[in-house]
């Protein structure tokens, strides 16, 4: 194979060693911090990771794939028109478990009021919050959780959310499916009349033009005070100014957030300071052996059209 493969992953020393197993017949670069640098875009043929921002990929014609770890491909969206010969390939699925165990956690975090009692080493927990606790907290037996999106990461949420004995209601763009772990299909234009029955709302949507601001100021309006809202799809898809206030005035009682509109997050974003809000910085999708699939992917998938290549005539 002769090819030349920029690898921009952050990776372990145990992914390195993988890289080093699969990358036999061809010639790979590692980009170091602060990034790849003009050399080696103009060198490369293919590259295994991210470019930032993606919008280099429109002066180096020579890149002719890029396998990226990201689940959405919103951001390399504006180079199908300037780059249509660009091949870009993400796995798909392989953010299903950590994204909704993700979820999960927060959910759970924010249901059981975990911030009031949590101890971690230099913030000790608080034995007198015992008493006053429990107005704080809910089970989630009984309780209705409506899910944002039908995607690969909501199907195999639903699945787990199925253990805590609640309903679960979908929305998605037809409001029609067939699965044994969704109580009720519902489409995404019935939101706002319908998310007065949810104690939780989770959103699990990509960022498109047509989801846009989809979760915005009449959907928390529409809200009840006491239920919980938890965004792990994109912060685009949700009216951020409109969230904080609900937040600010009580009329929604928690929220857990893992993407926002602008990424890092603004240092001078309420949503810091909100004390019934709990925050991660886009890890939602992160997961041990990650960097290992996506370069056994990639790898894989380089024989695969070497061997066609070598069989067509
Ligand atoms: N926080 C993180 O670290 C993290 C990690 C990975 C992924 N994500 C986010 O999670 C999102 C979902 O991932 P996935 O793998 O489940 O995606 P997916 O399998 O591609 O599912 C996409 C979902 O989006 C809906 N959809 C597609 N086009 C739409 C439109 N025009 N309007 C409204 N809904 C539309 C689909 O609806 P239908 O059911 O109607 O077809 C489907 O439910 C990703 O796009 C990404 O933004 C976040």
């Amino acid at each position: 194979m002769d090819t030349n493969i920029l690898v921009t992953l952050p990776m372990t020393d145990a992914d390195r060693r993988r890289l080093t197993e699969r990358a036999v017949n061809c010639r790979v670069r590692t980009s170091t911090p602060p990034g790849a640098t003009a050399e080696d875009l103009g060198w490369a043929d293919c590259v295994l990771g991210n470019l930032k921002p993606p919008a280099v990929l429109e002066r180096y014609p020579n890149i002719r794939w890029i396998h990226t770890p990201n689940v959405g491909l919103d951001a390399y969206a504006p180079l199908a028109e300037s780059r249509p010969d660009l091949k870009i390939t993400n796995i798909r699925g392989i953010a299903d478990h950590p994204v909704s165990d993700h979820v999960l956690a927060l959910l759970l975090t924010l249901a059981r009021a975990l911030p009031r009692v949590l101890h971690t080493a230099g913030n000790p927990c608080n034995w007198g919050a015992r008493e006053d606790y429990g107005p704080h907290c809910m089970t989630l037996a009984g309780k209705n959780v409506h899910v944002l999106g039908y995607g690969s990461i909501a199907r195999c949420l639903v699945r787990k959310l199925a253990g805590f004995d609640g309903a679960v209601t979908v929305y998605r763009r037809r409001g029609e499916g067939n699965d044994p772990h969704v109580a009720r299909f519902r489409a995404l234009g019935e939101l706002t009349s319908e998310v007065r029955e949810a104690d939780v709302l989770i959103n699990l949507l990509p960022s498109l033009p047509e989801t846009r601001c989809l979760v915005g100021a009449p959907v928390f309006a529409a809200m009840r005070a006491d239920a919980l809202f938890i965004n792990a799809g994109r912060g685009s898809t949700v009216d951020e100014p409109a969230l904080i206030d609900v937040l600010k005035n009580g009329r929604l009682c928690g929220a857990a957030l893992d993407v926002f509109t602008e990424e890092p997050l603004p240092e001078d974003s309420p949503l810091w300071s909100l004390p019934n809000v709990i925050l991660t910085p886009h890890v939602a999708g992160r997961f041990d052996g990650e960097m290992r699939a996506h370069i056994d992917f990639f790898f894989d998938s380089l024989e695969r059209v070497a061997s066609a290549d070598a069989t067509t005539p």
